[in-house]
C-alpha cells in the first residue's frame, strides 16, 4: 500500500458517516501561540486551547495529518538519525480527536476497525498487542469486549510508557497502544502469546513496532504541579505514517518505504556511488531525512539564524553538509534534493510547491556558505585527533571560524571517542559575547550590514533611546523604533522594552508584541548596538504600529527563582566548601539551573545535602532581595562577589540578601527568597579540570520531581505489590530469595 493512499483511507475513514471527522489541515510547524514549544512535535498542538476549553470551534471531531518535527527541543532525535530504523527529525502523523464528543469505546472501535478491517489495513490481529495504563481497567475491558483482543495480549504499563502529555504543561492524560509484531511478516504468522518481560524486551527492541497511540485526554498540567480536569474527556490519537509505511510495505526500514526512497534514489544520481541499507549507508538516510526537514521548516518560514528555531534548522542543514562530504560532495547536495522532496510532498502540503524556489535558493545559500569552511574545519579537527579531548577553546574556534555547531564537533570528535569540554565552549561563547557588545558599545556595530549582510535597519524614530523596563515590569505599551527583515525573520527594537536579553547566565525572555493587525511571538532576544531587538518568524511584509509588548511572565517568574536561587547556592558552597569557590560559569533558565564553580574533587553526598538544606533554610527565611546602585570600588569593599575577568563600569548593580550574599549582577530576581519555594539539586559532576558542576531544580519544578519519584516509587511498591515504605525491605526479601533459588 502506497503512502499516499494510507494517508488518503485514513482521512476517508474517519470522515465518513457515521464517524463523520472534520479534516483538518496540519497545522503550521511553528505552534503559533506557543512559545513553551520550539516546533510542533504532535498533532493535538494546534487543538491544545480547544481541548483546555478556552477555544470553540463548530465540529468535535477532526482528522488530521500533521507535520512534525522533534529535533533541538525536549523532544530530539538528531543524533540518531540516520543510524536507526525508525529515527526521523521530521515526520507526519496522522490523528483523530475528540473534543468533548466520544471517548474511550469509540476511540478503540475506531482504531481497530482501521487497524484490522479488511478494507483499511486489514493487519491480522493474532499478529498484535495493546498496552494500557496499568490503573485504566476501563480501557482494559473495551479492548476485549469492543475488539475482542485476548486478555493475554493487553499489557499495563506505568506512567512512563503509558501516560502522555505535550510539554511541562498542558493538557494530557493515560494512553492507550497498538503494536504489531514484525518478527515475520508472512501471512497466517501467528505471534505466540508474550510474558510481561519478553514483551517489554521486544518492544525495547522495536521488533513489537508501536503503531499507533490513544491519548484519554482528562487532566491539564498547570505550570505550578496541579492537574485540573479538562472540561470534558477528550481523545487524542496518532499514528507515525513512516512507521505504518514500512509494515505495509514489508519492509525492514521507514527509510526503504516510498516516502524516502525517491529521495535517497535522487540523492545517489546527484552523488554517484551505490546505496548501501547497512551502516554505510548512514549518509544517504541523514540526506533523505535532513532534505525533508529542511523543506518543511523553511516552508512554514524558518530561516536560518544562530537563534532558537532558525539555529536548529541551521544546524540540522550543516550535519547534512557534513555527510554529503562524506560521500565526497564539494558542492550543494540538499538544495536540488528539496526537488525531490517537491514531488513526493508537494501534492499533499502545498505550501512545498508554493515556496519551492525560496527553499531552494536559501537552502543552496546556507550549503554554500557552509562549504567555504568545512574543509578548514575538518583539517583542524583531523589535527586534534590525537588529544585526549577537545577544549572549550578549540571548540570555540571550530564554531567562530569554521561555523561548526557544538553538535557537530561532538558527533565527529564522538566517532572516535574522543570528549569535548562544552562547558569551556560555552564559556567562551560567551566572552566573545561580551567583546562584541563593548565593541558595539564603542560604535563599531555594524548598523545590520556586517555579518548578517541580508536584510537592512529600518528606523522609525530617530535619535530615540531605548528604555529597559524589565526590572519593573513585563508588560508595555510602546512602539517600535527600528526593524529588520530578513527572509522570514523579523528584529524589533522597541522603544520601551521589558525583554531581557541573554546576559550573566540568564537566558533571554520569550513572549509576544502584538499590534494593529499584527503579532510577532518572540522566540529571541539579540544585543544590537547596544540595543536590544525582539527576534520571531514574520512571512508578511512588516507595518509598524504601536504594539504592546507582553514577556511570557510565568517563564520569567521561575527564570527569577532559578537566579536568585544560583546567588544562595554560591554563597552557601562558599559557607561549606570553603571561600576557594568561586562562580565559573552558570546557566539560569526556567526549568533549571547550573552552575560551576572552582573546586577539586567530587563533593560528598553528605556536603550536598548539607549545601542542599542551607539554601533552603535561607528560602524558608524568607529574606528581602535587594538591589541598588554603587560605585564598584564600594561594592567591591562591601565583599560583594565579582567575576575578575569582567570588565565593570564605574557604578555597578549590586544583589543584596543581607547577612547571606551581595553579588554584582545585571539579573532579575524574586523580591523575597520565599518566593523561590523549594531548591533540589540533581547533579553534580566534573565540568573541567579543577571545575565542578551542580544542576538543580527550584518552585514548581522541584515540586514536580519530587511528585514524579514518588509516582516512580508508588509504581515499583505497586509491582511489588507492597507499601513504598516496605520496598526496600521487600527487595532485599526477594534478592534473598533468588540467592536461595
Ligand atoms: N499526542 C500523542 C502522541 O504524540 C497522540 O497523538 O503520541
Amino acid at each position: 500500500m502506497k503512502s499516499s493512499d494510507l494517508r488518503r483511507k485514513f482521512i476517508d475513514y474517519f470522515t465518513a458517516p457515521p464517524r463523520s471527522h472534520r479534516e483538518v489541515p496540519s497545522g503550521s510547524l511553528v505552534p503559533p501561540d506557543d512559545p513553551t514549544l520550539l516546533f510542533t512535535n504532535a498533532g493535538m498542538v494546534q487543538f491544545k486551547r480547544v481541548f483546555q476549553g478556552l477555544e470553540r470551534r463548530d465540529y468535535a471531531r477532526a482528522v488530521t495529518c500533521q507535520k512534525c518535527v522533534r529535533a533541538g527541543g525536549k523532544h530530539n532525535d538528531l543524533e540518531q538519525v540516520g543510524y536507526t530504523a525508525r529515527h526521523h527529525t521530521f515526520f507526519e502523523m496522522l490523528c483523530n480527536f475528540s473534543f468533548g464528543d466520544y471517548f474511550k469505546k469509540e476511540a478503540i472501535a475506531y482504531a481497530w476497525e482501521w487497524v484490522t478491517g479488511t478494507d483499511w489495513l486489514g493487519l491480522d490481529p493474532q499478529r498484535l498487542f495493546i498496552t494500557v495504563h496499568h490503573a485504566d481497567d476501563e480501557a482494559r475491558k473495551l479492548w476485549r469486549s469492543v475488539a475482542g483482543v485476548p486478555d493475554d495480549r493487553i499489557y499495563g504499563l506505568g506512567d512512563k510508557d503509558n501516560f502522555w502529555q505535550m510539554g511541562d504543561t498542558g493538557p494530557c492524560g493515560p494512553c492507550s497502544e497498538i503494536l504489531v509484531d514484525i518478527r515475520s511478516t508472512e501471512r497466517g504468522a501467528r505471534s505466540r502469546e508474550l510474558g510481561l518481560d519478553e514483551f517489554v524486551r521486544l518492544s525495547e527492541a522495536g521488533q513489537l513496532l508501536e503503531i499507533w497511540n490513544l491519548v484519554f485526554m482528562q487532566y491539564d498540567q498547570r505550570a505550578d504541579g496541579a492537574r485540573s480536569a479538562l472540561p470534558a474527556p477528550s481523545v487524542d490519537t496518532g499514528a507515525g505514517l513512516e512507521r505504518i509505511a514500512a509494515v505495509m510495505q514489508t519492509v525492514a526500514s521507514n527509510y526503504d518505504t516510498d516516502l524516502f526512497q525517491p529521495l535517497i534514489e535522487q540523492a545517489v544520481s546527484i552523488v554517484g556511488r551505490p546505496y548501501d541499507r547497512g551502516p554505510g549507508g548512514a549518509p544517504y538516510r541523514v540526506l533523505a531525512d535532513h532534505a525533508r526537514a529542511v523543506a518543511v521548516l523553511l516552508a512554514d518560514g524558518v530561516y536560518p539564524s544562530n537563534e532558537g528555531r532558525g539555529y536548529v534548522l541551521r544546524r540540522i542543514l550543516r550535519r547534512a553538509v557534513r555527510y554529503a562530504w562524506l560521500l565526497g560532495r564539494r558542492e550543494p547536495t540538499l538544495a536540488p534534493l528539496t526537488q525531490a522532496v517537491n514531488a513526493v510532498m508537494g501534492p499533499v502540503y502545498p505550501e512545498l510547491p508554493q515556496k519551492a524556489a525560496h527553499i531552494e535558493r536559501v537552502t543552496r545559500a546556507e550549503e554554500e556558505r557552509f562549504l567555504e569552511t568545512i574543509e578548514g574545519g575538518l583539517a583542524r579537527l583531523g589535527q586534534l585527533a590525537n588529544q585526549s579531548a577537545i577544549s572549550g577553546e578549540e571548540a570555540f574556534q571550530l564554531y567562530d571560524t569554521f561555523g561548526f555547531p557544538i553538535d557537530l564537533t561532538q558527533m565527529i570528535a564522538g566517532e572516535r571517542t574522543q570528549a569535548v569540554d562544552v562547558a569551556g565552549f560555552e564559556q567562551a561563547l560567551e566572552k566573545q559575547r561580551r567583546r562584541s557588545r563593548a565593541a558595539r558599545k564603542a560604535g563599531m556595530g555594524d548598523g545590520g550590514r556586517g555579518k548578517r549582510g541580508v536584510g537592512e535597519w529600518v528606523e522609525l524614530k530617530k535619535k530615540v533611546r531605548q528604555q529597559w523596563i524589565g526590572y519593573e515590569t513585563t508588560r508595555a505599551e510602546t512602539e517600535p523604533i527600528a526593524f529588520r527583515q530578513t527572509g522570514d525573520q523579523l528584529e524589533l527594537i522597541l522603544e520601551d522594552n521589558p525583554f531581557y536579553a541573554e546576559s550573566g547566565g540568564q537566558v533571554s525572555d520569550t513572549g509576544v508584541v502584538k499590534g494593529d493587525g499584527w503579532e510577532l511571538t518572540v522566540e529571541a532576544v539579540e544585543k544590537v548596538d547596544g540595543k536590544s531587538a525582539v527576534v520571531g518568524t514574520f512571512g508578511d511584509p512588516f507595518e509598524p504600529t504601536p504594539a504592546l509588548a507582553q514577556v511570557n511572565e510565568a517563564r520569567r517568574r521561575n527564570i527569577e527563582r532559578n537566579h536568585t536561587a544560583t546567588h544562595l547556592v554560591h554563597a552557601a558552597l562558599r559557607k561549606i566548601l570553603g571561600t576557594h569557590v568561586r562562580q565559573a560559569g552558570s546557566v539560569v533558565a526556567p526549568d533549571r539551573l547550573r552552575f560551576d564553580f572552582s573546586h577539586h574533587g567530587p563533593i560528598t553526598d553528605e556536603a550536598l545535602a548539607h549545601i542542599e538544606e542551607e539554601v533552603n533554610e535561607q528560602i524558608w527565611a524568607n529574606l528581602p532581595v535587594a538591589t541598588r546602585d554603587m560605585a564598584y570600588k564600594e561594592a567591591i569593599a562591601a565583599g560583594a562577589m565579582a567575576f575578575f575577568t569582567e570588565k565593570y563600569g564605574d557604578r555597578v548593580r549590586v544583589v543584596d540578601v543581607p547577612g547571606v550574599s551581595l553579588e554584582l549582577c545585571g539579573g532579575t530576581h524574586v523580591p523575597t527568597t520565599g518566593q523561590i519555594a523549594l531548591f533540589r539539586f540533581t547533579h553534580e559532576t566534573g565540568a573541567a579540570a579543577g571545575v565542578r558542576r551542580i544542576e538543580a531544580l527550584t518552585g514548581p519544578a522541584a515540586y514536580r520531581h519530587a511528585l514524579d519519584l514518588q509516582h516512580r516509587l508508588a509504581e515499583a511498591a505497586g509491582l511489588l505489590k507492597t507499601q513504598p515504605e516496605h520496598l526496600a525491605r521487600r527487595i532485599e526479601a526477594m534478592l534473598e530469595e533468588n540467592r536461595k533459588l
